[in-house]
């Protein structure tokens, strides 16, 4: 039996496919590598493949005996995502339902599923819930709101038992160092503080000093790469202990700054650096924060790294590591 984790060479999936290998599952790392990195892949064993591939996916569904699917593989950029529609719909959701018709013809009903706190747009009320509107404002969002959709049906009609996480923020890195966040072009805000930092590039630029925020920048919510990798761990535990399909916010509800991150940038890594002052960016509500109490409640699940000096020294620890071996061209 092993788990097959679709997108599992990526950021999060490389770490979730980490904490499972360590909890004893053999895992199965299915990446077409357009987005995520082949060195990720230290654990398990790993097909280079698209969710496209209808018949490489049937090939990996009959020749190992897969317990459940962990489905991390999306495009996620939401620039991107509208200016190339197209090509998040096609990979995002029709991708998907290649997968969940691989698994409906070999009898795999289990799913774990990344869906973001993108389906929920512009929230009214904070933080935000699960029962909540969503209304997504862009394509990307849009998409993993239509899978949701998807699964629902299938769950419905054929029996699909699900899991939904609808991550907010993912910081930090793997606490060991081994694996850590690597995307090219880099979008997230620490990261980039952090190149910032480390003098690649000239600054960082904070869009909307006026928001309605105790100084000013926006406010989100971040959550560690490893506390939701050990999500999707209580999330299996829970399908094969007859569980329900749920959906469940990942997030700390607490939320920080775009000037706080900066700050624990600044005070961890000990370097100066310049900040600029942009105008707001269309479609940036002031503050997204998720409630995580169904997931505490429903699985257990406790983040152990809440504290943004957490993440950012966890990431900030990969990102020298990276550098010393001159990943950074
Ligand atoms: N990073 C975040 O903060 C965040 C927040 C909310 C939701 N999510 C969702 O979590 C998931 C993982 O995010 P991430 O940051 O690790 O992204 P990532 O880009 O690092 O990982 C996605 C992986 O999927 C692979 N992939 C994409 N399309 C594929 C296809 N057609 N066939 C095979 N492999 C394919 C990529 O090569 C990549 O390795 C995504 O679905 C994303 O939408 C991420």
């Amino acid at each position: 039996m092993a788990i097959l984790i679709c997108g599992g060479a990526g950021y999060i999936g490389s770490h979730v496919n980490k904490l499972f290998a360590q909890n004893g599952y053999a895992t199965v790392v299915y990446d077409n590598l357009s987005r995520g990195n082949r060195e990720a892949v230290k654990w398990g064993s790993f097909i280079k493949a698209d969710l496209a591939d209808t018949d490489t996916l049937d090939k990996v569904f009959e020749e190992t005996n897969i317990e459940a699917v962990v489905h991390l593989a999306a495009y996620a950029y939401v620039g991107e995502s509208v200016t190339e529609p197209a090509k998040y719909y096609i990979n995002n959701i029709s991708n998907t339902l290649n997968l969940l018709e691989a698994m409906r013809r070999h009898n795999c009903d289990k799913i774990i599923f990344s869906s973001t706190c993108a389906t929920y747009g512009i929230p009214e009320i904070l933080p935000i819930t699960e029962d909540m509107p969503q209304n997504p404002i862009n394509p990307y969002g849009a998409s993993k709101l239509m899978v949701e959709r998807i699964f629902k049906d299938y769950a419905r009609a054929y029996g699909l038992k699900f899991v939904v996480f609808r991550y907010f923020n993912a910081a930090g890195a793997d606490p060991d160092g081994e694996i850590g966040e690597n995307h090219d072009p880099e979008t997230h805000l620490i990261p980039l503080i952090l190149e910032a930092a480390s003098g690649k590039r000239p600054d960082i630029k904070v869009f909307g000093t006026d928001y309605p925020t105790p100084d000013g920048s926006c406010i989100r919510d971040y959550i560690h790469v490893t506390d939701i990798a050990k999500a999707h761990l209580l999330a299996l535990e829970y399908l094969n202990s007859d569980g329900k399909s749920e959906f469940f916010n990942l997030g700390n509800e607490r939320g920080a700054s775009v000037f706080e991150v900066i700050e624990a940038v600044a005070w961890i890594t000990g370097k100066a650096f310049a900040v600029t002052a942009k105008a707001r960016r269309d479609g940036d509500p002031p503050v997204l924060v998720g409630s995580p109490e169904k997931a505490y409640r429903v699985l257990g699940w406790k983040p152990r790294y809440s504290a943004i000096d957490d993440m950012v020294s966890h990431a900030w620890q990969w990102y020298c590591k990276q550098e010393h071996r001159g990943a950074f061209v």
